[in-house]
């Protein structure tokens, strides 16, 4: 494939990524790539290992040197710690806990950058995090920034079974030092209160097809 195409889905904590990013991605036939499940392997790799996840340069070491590989299976692209996927494992309490301090280390982003870029060997991709329009893939044409009010966010997660302190968890994400939170320049913003996923999905589908339109 000569020049893929990313669509890149970033926004605040439950709203609506990981499950648009999905249907977006079934809808086109594009990979999906879930960067939020790349930083919890490494937080729960951290904490498997004992690694103190507020020692940044731990941290960096421990991401500097464990045994990691890309696969992509189903349309949809996994890191492996020696050859393991972690799944239920990377949604525990302690792992969401952990995680925002693991993605706030410089050494750690700049990895994971270049492994979140590595995945255009797999194809079109639909990559959902919080920095894919402003940093791992800056140039794409395709970049969505989504949100919702955050009773509404709340609920979601209330609904999942989680009880989280997200205006806590944006905060973090967005006033840290390295690649934070942000609405991309030339990304569609889409508030998503009151709508479904069906909904939020077709309106990130037909700006997709109008922007596609555009190129041509
Ligand atoms: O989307 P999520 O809740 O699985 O993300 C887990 C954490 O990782 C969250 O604190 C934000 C962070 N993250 C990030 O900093 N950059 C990304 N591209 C994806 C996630």
């Amino acid at each position: 494939m000569k020049h893929p195409i990313v669509i890149a889905i970033d926004g605040t904590s439950a709203s609506g990524k990981s499950t648009n990013a999905k249907l977006v991605a079934t809808a086109l036939g594009y990979v999906y790539v879930d960067t939020g499940a790349m930083y919890r392997t490494l937080a729960w790799y951290c904490l498997q290992k004992k690694i103190d996840v507020h020692d940044a340069k731990a941290v960096a070491a421990a991401c500097r040197k464990w045994k990691t590989s890309l696969e992509c299976a189903d349309k949809k692209v996994h890191l492996l710690v020696d050859g393991y996927t972690p799944a239920k494992e990377i949604r525990t309490a302690e792992t969401s806990a952990a995680v925002p301090h693991v993605a706030a280390v410089p050494k750690v982003r700049e990895w994971m950058k270049k492994k979140q870029r590595e995945c255009i060997q797999f194809g079109h991709l639909v990559m959902e995090g919080r920095d894919i329009g402003t940093n791992v893939f800056p140039e794409t044409d395709f970049k969505f920034y989504l949100d919702a009010c955050l009773q509404e966010r709340t609920q979601r997660r209330a609904a999942e079974g989680v009880q989280e302190n997200l205006a806590a968890r944006d905060q973090r994400d967005s006033q840290r030092a390295a690649a934070p939170l942000m609405i991309a320049l030339g990304a569609k913003v889409i508030n998503n209160s009151g709508m479904t996923a069906e909904q939020t999905s077709g309106m990130i589908i037909a700006e997709i097809n109008k922007r596609l339109a555009a190129r041509k």
